[in-house]
């Protein structure tokens, strides 16, 4: 089986969140997997970090595509030699800022284009054209709304015969984009219709996907639910909810290569589930680094999120006092919301030695926050999957969660019968709202007190198999369906 692994970004090579983590472990997982036999390579645009970090790269040829010239790059990823298709096109991708926004976080005027042009390679890659010619693949799973393009593409344009799946990680994010750009995408305008890729006169990416790929997936049972609901499905909850015998949902899991207490080269000391005593020493380093007072008897709770409306955490500054006067520490990393940024930078300045905040983007920092903290907060609105609650249960932090997506997937409210039957592994709120999360978290706190209780649910969240080899099996079984779609 032949596998293109269309993405706009992917871990190591860059990352702005969870869909890199996951084009950087599903892939590898999946090719791992005894039960396939196939070959998988990735493809995706040709930022200046990608082509700093892959290994091998060649040439595989110059093409025009939507009027720009790209070379056709293909190289090895650092670790694990899977292969990588890079576009090459320096004055789309190879710019300071982020992949989808400049230095000030502001959107790419020309997104349509960077990630139509993403989009078209992908689906010539499947096509009788393919620059890649001794290399058809079978099928196409398609990321999020910057490769929607590619299954309309495929169908309307080089009647292929490569399969489809299009994987939802964040409906939230749309890529909608005015219908000027019809021409320049080279779409075909008697498709610009509901039954097609238009969404409220605008062209949408997403809806694209949505509608043209031969299957859907999502990145948890839950969320493959909530979508078909006013609520989350942002305004796709119809054709979702038509598409609802070709929606599959499948839990993320974690590249346990990267994210694991034992092994971990980010930690100040390595532990695990038999010898937990290390998780203390990453505590106390933490503390120390951050200018926190050094307290083992102080709970720290971690936060690590891009600080957006999604994450709920503008629900937490006005309930933090109250907790630091009880003597909770917190440390938060993350960016986005200048508004929270300023908020919780005010807290850290009012309580310098229990609240720290970092604004900005560190891998390190993040796994030492993952390891040093006692418990974890993830309030979300919504939440796809969300990866950051895995990892708190591989390195024996609790999450602190809203019983949405993929956290109600994957944490277990801790009561009597879920402390007594060894399933518990965190804490759910009842609510999004500010109540609810302090609530949480002084139920937290009370079994925190007691460390043969904590220990209990900490092993448990440790005992949880969180890696991607259940889920990736799940995903091939997913290609292997849709191999079979008329
Ligand atoms: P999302 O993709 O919606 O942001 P996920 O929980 O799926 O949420 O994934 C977020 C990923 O990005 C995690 O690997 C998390 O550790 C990482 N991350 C988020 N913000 C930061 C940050 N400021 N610094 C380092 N890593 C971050
Ligand atoms: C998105 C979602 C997150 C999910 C990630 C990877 O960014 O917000 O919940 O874990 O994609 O699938």
């Amino acid at each position: 089986m032949r596998v293109l692994f269309a993405t706009s970004e992917a871990y190591p090579l860059i990352k702005t969140g969870g869909l890199a983590d996951v084009s950087g472990a599903l892939p590898k997982a999946i090719s791992q997997l005894s039960t396939f036999n196939g070959d998988i390579k990735l493809v995706m645009p040709g930022y200046s970090a990608v082509l700093a970090k892959l290994k091998n790269i060649e040439t595989i040829a110059n093409i025009n595509v939507l009027g720009e010239t790209c070379s056709i790059l293909i190289g090895k990823m650092p670790d694990t030699n899977l292969d990588v298709i890079a576009i090459k096109n320096a004055a789309l991708y190879e710019r300071a800022g982020g992949p989808y926004s400049d230095e000030n976080g502001k959107d790419w005027l020309d997104n349509a284009l960077r990630f139509g042009v993403l989009s078209r390679v992908a689906s010539l890659l499947c096509s009788t054209n393919s620059p890649l010619t001794d290399w058809q693949p079978d099928l196409i799973q398609c990321n999020d709304w910057q490769t929607g393009l590619t299954p309309a593409y495929m169908k309307l344009i080089d009647n292929s015969t490569t399969k489809s799946i299009f994987s939802i990680h964040n409906l939230a994010f749309q890529g909608n984009f005015h219908a000027n750009w019809l021409t320049r995408l080279e779409l075909p305008a008697a498709h610009f219709q509901i039954n097609g890729f238009e969404y409220y006169e605008q062209i949408s990416f997403l809806k694209a996907g949505l509608f043209y790929a031969d299957q859907l997936s999502t990145v948890s049972p839950t969320y493959a639910e909530e979508i078909q609901s006013e609520s989350f499905g942002f305004g796709f909850q119809g054709l979702l909810q038509t598409r609802s015998d070709d929606l599959t949902g499948i839990l993320n899991g974690i590249d346990i290569q990267e994210w694991n207490p034992e092994t971990d080269v980010h930690l100040t000391k390595n532990y695990s589930n038999q010898r937990i005593t290390g998780k203390s020493t990453v505590k106390k380093m933490l503390q120390q680094q951050l200018g926190l007072q050094i307290d083992a008897n102080a709970p720290l709770l971690g936060i690590v999120s891009r600080l957006t409306h999604q994450k709920g955490l503008d629900l937490l500054p006005s309930i933090m006092p109250q907790l630091v006067n009880q003597g909770c520490q917190f440390v938060i990393l993350g960016s986005g919301d200048k508004v929270l940024e300023a908020s919780f930078t005010d807290l850290a300045e009012r309580f310098p030695n229990q609240v720290s905040m970092n604004i900005g983007y560190h891998e390190h920092l993040s796994h030492n926050i993952m390891a040093g903290s006692d418990v974890f907060i993830m309030p979300s609105r919504f939440e796809p999957c969300g990866l950051n609650q895995l990892y708190g249960l591989a390195y024996g932090t609790p999450p602190i969660v809203t019983p949405t997506g993929g956290l109600a997937d994957s944490v277990t409210d801790t009561n009597s019968m879920t402390f007594k039957d060894n399933s518990a592994t965190g804490f759910v709120l009842k609510t999004v709202s500010s109540a609810s999360l302090l609530v949480t978290i002084q139920r937290a706190l009370e079994t925190w007190k007691s460390k043969t209780d904590w220990r209990r649910i900490q092993k448990n969240g440790m005992n949880r198999e969180v890696s991607w080899a259940f889920s990736a099996q799940l995903y091939l079984d997913l290609y292997e369906k849709t191999l079979l779609t008329e």
